[in-house]
């Protein structure tokens, strides 16, 4: 069987990969999605800046296509993300106004996750909101309107889309440490409050030989009464690559994958691209290379066998 059929048979969701019209439209990215993988994260295209980049103006033709494909497909989809002070339009940055921007999130929230209704498993619906001194993040949202702007997206996103699970979703919850302590406080917060948080993402953008604590936190992550998924894998490999390290990668991707299997609470687990050739390592990391199951030639890597052979 493929990736998704062995998770699914642990009783588990997905197995999932990031992509987007750019990327499925190679053909050969395109096979493996559809034999290997049973969930699609947008990588970019339900993005603030790409779906609302002046206020109440909303485009949605890569999103619309990636939801076509994945429907097409049969794929289940992640919906990344909702509220992010990231690729978020400076119009947005630029509110002060603590109703304006309460208005914007909300309208924003019912634009994008009201388009897709019915057809997104699970939303990011926040995404890193926590420095990691386990602060909330400095940004326009945190800014104006303080932790509230959690509670609002959420509450906004349950009334919008009922059957979603929503998610928090952040990185470096990949070892003991101030914000994971910080994100687990305010999951326990948000549960106090009533807020209808479902799920917590962990990205695990990862580095080569230093996964060793992430099956321990996805325990914590995991006794919290709410969903765990590994939202955004990749395991970067400092360059020059060697057959040796691809081999050191097989074992980090099959203990990451152990990990999310020994939590009964793990659902699932998103590759951040198929193919390395496409990867945004590349681009933001350029002393790394290599991070994902496939190859720039879309061969199976020995990080393929070693996430196989977990499940
Ligand atoms: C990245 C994409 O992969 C890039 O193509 C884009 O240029 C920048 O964003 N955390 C996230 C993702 O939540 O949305 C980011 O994706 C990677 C880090």
């Amino acid at each position: 069987g493929c990736l998704d059929q062995k998770m699914k048979a642990h009783k588990r969701v997905y197995i999932g990969a990031a992509t987007d019209p750019n990327t499925f439209n190679d053909t050969l990215v395109a096979q493996h999605l559809k034999t290997e993988f049973g969930c699609v994260t947008p990588e970019n295209s339900m993005k603030w800046e790409s779906t609302e980049p002046s206020r109440n103006t909303f485009t949605f033709s890569d999103s619309d296509k990636l939801v076509q494909f994945a429907s097409s497909n049969k794929k289940l989809i992640r919906g990344h993300t909702l509220v992010w002070h990231s690729q978020l339009p400076q119009w947005v940055h630029d509110i002060t106004d603590k109703a304006v921007l309460t208005e914007v999130i909300i309208n924003h929230i019912k634009k994008v996750a009201g388009r897709y209704r019915g057809k997104v498993y699970a939303w990011d619906v926040v995404n890193e909101v926590l420095s990691e001194d386990g602060t909330l993040r400095p940004s326009v949202f945190s800014t104006v309107l303080g932790e509230s702007f959690i509670d609002l997206a959420f509450r906004t996103a349950h009334a919008v889309d009922p059957h979603a699970k929503l998610y928090i979703n952040d990185y470096n919850l990949d070892g003991p440490g101030p914000k994971i302590d910080a994100m687990i406080a305010l999951i326990k917060r948000l549960q106090r409050r009533g807020v209808p948080v479902h799920g917590v993402g962990t990205q695990c953008h990862l580095i080569l030989g230093q996964v060793g604590a992430v099956p321990a936190q996805l325990q914590r992550l995991g006794g919290l009464n709410v969903d765990v998924a590994i939202t955004e894998l990749d395991i970067r490999i400092p360059k020059p690559l060697t057959p040796e390290l691809w081999r050191q990668q097989q074992e980090d991707f099959h203990t990451v994958f152990k990990g999310c299997l020994k939590v009964e609470r793990c659902v699932g687990i998103t590759a951040w691209g198929v193919s390395d050739k496409y990867s945004w390592v590349d681009t933001y990391f350029p002393t790394f290379d290599s991070p994902l199951l496939f190859d720039d030639y879309m061969n199976r890597k020995p990080a393929y066998d070693g996430a196989y052979a977990a499940l």
